[in-house]
C-alpha cells in the first residue's frame, strides 16, 4: 500500500506526568507495527523521556524499531513531517504557546487526564482555549490515564467532561505497576508480560486509530 498523506497526531496536557509520553509511544508502536512509517517528535528536550525510551528498546533489540527525535520547537518537527506517513508529537509538560501550535497542526490531539478534579478542571480549561483559538472540537480526543478501580469515579469523571461538553475514549488505561515497568525496559503498553494488560492497552490504541480515521474521511474520500 502507498501512503501518499502525512498525518499528525500531537499528545498534549496541561499537567505534567498525566501519561503523554507513554500514550505517544503506544501508538507510535501499534502504527509502526502495522508497517505505517512512524517518527515520534520529543518536544520535551530537557527530559528527552521519549527519546531515552528509544535507547532502551534499542539496546534490547525490541520490534519493530520506533523513530524518535528530540526538537526543539512545534515547527523544527513539523519540517520532518513530510518523511513519515505518522508524526506523534509528544508535547512538554505544562501547555505552552507551543501547545496551540501542536494543536492547529494536528489531525487528532490527544488530551490524557487523570480523574481528580485537580486533573480534570486544568484539562478542561485547556480544551476551552484551543476551541477558542480555532482547533476544531472533533479533533480533541480526551484519553483517562492512571485509572483506579472505582467505577464511581470513572463515572463522575465521564459526567464533569460531559457538562463541559467533552467525552473521553471509551477506555482508559489502568494505573498499572507492569505498564510503568514496560516503560522502563523500553516496551510499549502492548508488550507487556500479562496479555490482558496487553489487551487492555490495544483496545484504547484501535480507538485512536478509529479516531484519526474518522477525522481524517472527508479529506479522503
Ligand atoms: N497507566 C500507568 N500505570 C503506571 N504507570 C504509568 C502509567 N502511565 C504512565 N505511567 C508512568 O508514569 C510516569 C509518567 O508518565 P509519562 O512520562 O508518560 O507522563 P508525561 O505526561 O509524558 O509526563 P511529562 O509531563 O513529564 O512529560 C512514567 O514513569 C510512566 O512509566
Ligand atoms: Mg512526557
Amino acid at each position: 500500500m502507498v501512503f501518499i498523506m502525512t498525518f499528525i497526531i500531537g499528545v498534549v496536557s496541561q499537567k505534567g506526568g498525566v501519561g503523554k509520553s507513554t500514550l505517544s509511544r503506544l501508538i507510535a508502536r501499534e502504527y509502526a507495527a502495522a508497517n505505517w512509517n512512524v517518527k515520534i517528535a520529543d518536544l520535551d528536550i530537557s527530559q528527552g523521556t521519549s527519546f531515552n525510551w528509544q535507547s532502551r528498546r534499542l539496546a534490547r533489540g525490541i520490534l519493530p524499531e520506533i523513530a524518535v527525535e528530540r526538537f526543539g520547537t512545534v515547527d523544527q518537527a513539523l519540517k520532518v513531517a513530510g518523511h513519515y506517513n505518522l508524526l506523534i508529537i509528544d508535547a512538554p509538560p505544562h501547555s505552552t504557546s507551543g501547545t496551540l501550535r501542536v494543536a492547529k497542526a494536528s489531525n487528532l490531539l490527544i488530551l490524557p487526564t487523570g480523574l481528580a478534579l485537580d486533573d480534570l478542571e486544568p484539562t478542561v480549561l485547556l480544551a476551552h482555549e484551543l476551541v477558542k483559538s480555532g482547533v476544531p472540537k472533533d479533533r480533541l480526543v480526551f484519553v483517562f490515564t492512571r485509572v483506579g478501580d472505582s467505577e464511581a469515579e470513572l463515572l463522575e469523571a465521564r459526567n464533569y467532561l460531559a457538562k463541559a461538553g467533552y467525552a473521553a475514549l471509551q477506555h482508559g488505561l489502568p494505573e498499572k505497576v507492569a505498564y510503568r515497568r514496560a516503560n522502563d525496559e523500553g516496551k510499549a503498553l502492548t508488550e507487556t508480560r500479562f496479555a490482558s494488560l496487553n489487551g487492555q492497552a490495544d483496545r484504547l490504541a484501535q480507538e485512536i486509530v478509529d479516531a484519526l480515521q474518522q477525522v481524517s474521511e472527508p479529506e479522503a474520500a
